[in-house]
């Protein structure tokens, strides 16, 4: 990593960068010099910062139910860049009755996390839980058409918006069997079911990672395992599937194992991305902070491990509140195991998060920021999309520079005013430059790889 930004660049936002370095995308760090623009001497102050730093992401389960609450969003919004709805994308939310679907819910988190500069991933499509009785009453072959439409309906649905989808869901029993968990699925459809479930999923949506998810495979053991020889056989015959989550849901009865990042890295061996799904351990203190430090500090040091997910943004909510397993109190206080992680992952602890000045790229002191994620990938092509935020003035027109990466071509673009410089895509406000305080808008546009599938940079955005 020789090449050192133009000084200008050095006041790019922290935030800006996010969507660019978010999510596992280590050779972008190298191509578009990004390292160097996240200046370790402004080391980030807030989750997701700190995570894209390592070109990872910082994630939490969003809930609709709770987005109205000023302190739940506001804490969400600054501190994570991924999020995944905790329940608004499963089968009993989505298609309760056969064949007609609902996607309000989840349509809700990808607004909200879009808006919010962060990516989502989609949770999930086959799962035992959480299932319509009308599912489990089916025969086989009607059961498998259902299956396959409902995989297809909500991946077609969310095309473009969602970085990866648990394809599968504990498929998987505990004990020292490894055997896989009776469900209708894998009662009528058999052992074939997920393999048939990730291929059909690649037909949907080609452009989104297809993980299998679980919980109690964080460690060697029998079951996670027979989820290893799973992935390796789909590995060794093509079957698609691209990453593997790891929830994490820790006690004391069920503590972090000391071969947690071994079982990372033989996941990780088989080619693909791991990541950390629904983490949340109960406890309290310098003893939750040790073992929150320790799954972090371990995905860290796998280089295939790019994103961690939260199980919820505050204790008062999650789904073990008893246990009070998350990194904010119920008052949205941050806990001392928030220190701990946010250092683990390279950050700096200590900054007042009630003051958007302390950070330079914060929408508070600069007057727009521009965040990139890639939306869609097909063929020879990729949509990506900027999201304009004006800080804390409103702004009545704003300009994004985005750096290309030869020899890309840019075909298309939509809701800006186009205009090329070399590799510099610059992008002017068409009908969308008044903007309030914190208030965002998105452009977009396709990028023709040519063979080069780095992201694209925000190289600067000004408003007035
Ligand atoms: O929304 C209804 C509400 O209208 C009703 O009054 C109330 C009565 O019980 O139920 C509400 O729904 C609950 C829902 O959460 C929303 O709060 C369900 O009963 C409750 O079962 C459901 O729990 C969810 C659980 O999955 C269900 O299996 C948790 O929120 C969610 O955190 C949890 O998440 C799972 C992951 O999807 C998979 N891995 C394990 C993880 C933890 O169990």
């Amino acid at each position: 990593m020789t090449e050192q930004p133009p000084s200008g660049r050095r006041r790019l936002s922290i935030r800006a960068l996010r969507g660019a370095l978010g999510v596992g995308l280590a050779s972008v760090l190298a191509s578009a010099g990004l390292v160097a623009l996240s200046a370790p001497a402004q080391a980030a102050d807030n989750l997701g910062d700190a995570a894209a730093a390592s070109g990872r992401y910082f994630g939490t389960a969003l809930a609709t139910g709770h987005l109205g609450e000023q302190d739940y969003a506001a804490t969400a919004d600054r501190e994570f860049n991924m999020a995944t709805p905790e329940n608004e994308m499963k089968w009993d939310a989505t298609e309760s009755s056969r064949g007609s679907f609902n996607f309000s819910g989840g349509d809700q988190i990808v607004q909200h996390a879009t808006a919010a500069g962060m990516q989502v991933r989609g949770h999930t499509l086959v799962w035992y839980s959480q299932l319509p009785g009308w599912v489990s009453g089916l025969g086989a072959t009607d059961l498998q058409s259902a299956m396959d439409n409902h995989i297809t309906t909500l991946m077609q649905h969310y095309a473009g918006e969602i970085y990866a989808w648990d394809v599968v869901n504990e498929a998987f029993q505990d004990g020292g069997s490894g055997a896989r968990r009776p469900s209708p699925f894998q009662d009528k459809l058999g052992d074939g079911y997920i393999e048939h479930a990730f291929r059909t999923a690649r037909a949907a949506d080609p452009g989104a990672k297809l993980c299998y998810n679980d919980y109690n495979i964080d460690g060697v053991n029998a079951k996670s395992t027979a989820v290893y020889n799973m992935v390796k056989d789909f590995k060794s015959r093509g079957v698609p599937i691209d990453c593997v989550g790891f929830q994490g849901h820790f006690n004391p009865q069920s503590p972090v194992t000391s071969d947690y990042q071994q079982n990372l890295e033989r996941f990780a061996a088989l080619g693909v991305d791991v990541q950390i799904t629904e983490l949340d351990i109960e406890g309290s203190g310098s003893a939750q902070a040790d073992s929150y430090r320790k799954v972090v500090t371990a995905c860290m040091a796998v280089e295939r491990c790019n994103g961690i997910t939260v199980w919820g943004v505050t204790d008062k909510y999650s789904w073990r509140s008893g246990g009070t397993p998350l990194l904010f109190d119920g008052n949205y206080q941050k806990k001392p195991v928030y220190d701990a992680v946010l250092q683990a992952l390279g950050g700096t602890p200590g900054g007042d998060p009630g003051d958007p000045g302390d950070d330079p790229g914060d929408p508070g002191s600069a007057a727009c920021t521009a965040t990139y994620a890639e939306t869609q990938r097909w063929g020879d092509r990729f949509n990506g999309q900027i999201t304009v935020r004006a800080g804390d003035s409103a702004i009545s027109d704003w300009t994004v520079r985005v750096t290309l990466h030869s020899p890309q071509t840019v075909p298309t673009t939509w809701n800006g005013q186009a205009s090329y410089d070399g590799s510099v895509l610059t992008m002017r406000a068409n009908g969308n430059g008044s903007l309030g305080a914190g208030q965002s808008t998105t452009f977009g546009f396709t990028v023709m790889a040519n063979g080069n599938w780095s992201a694209p940079a925000v190289a600067s955005c000004t408003a007035t």
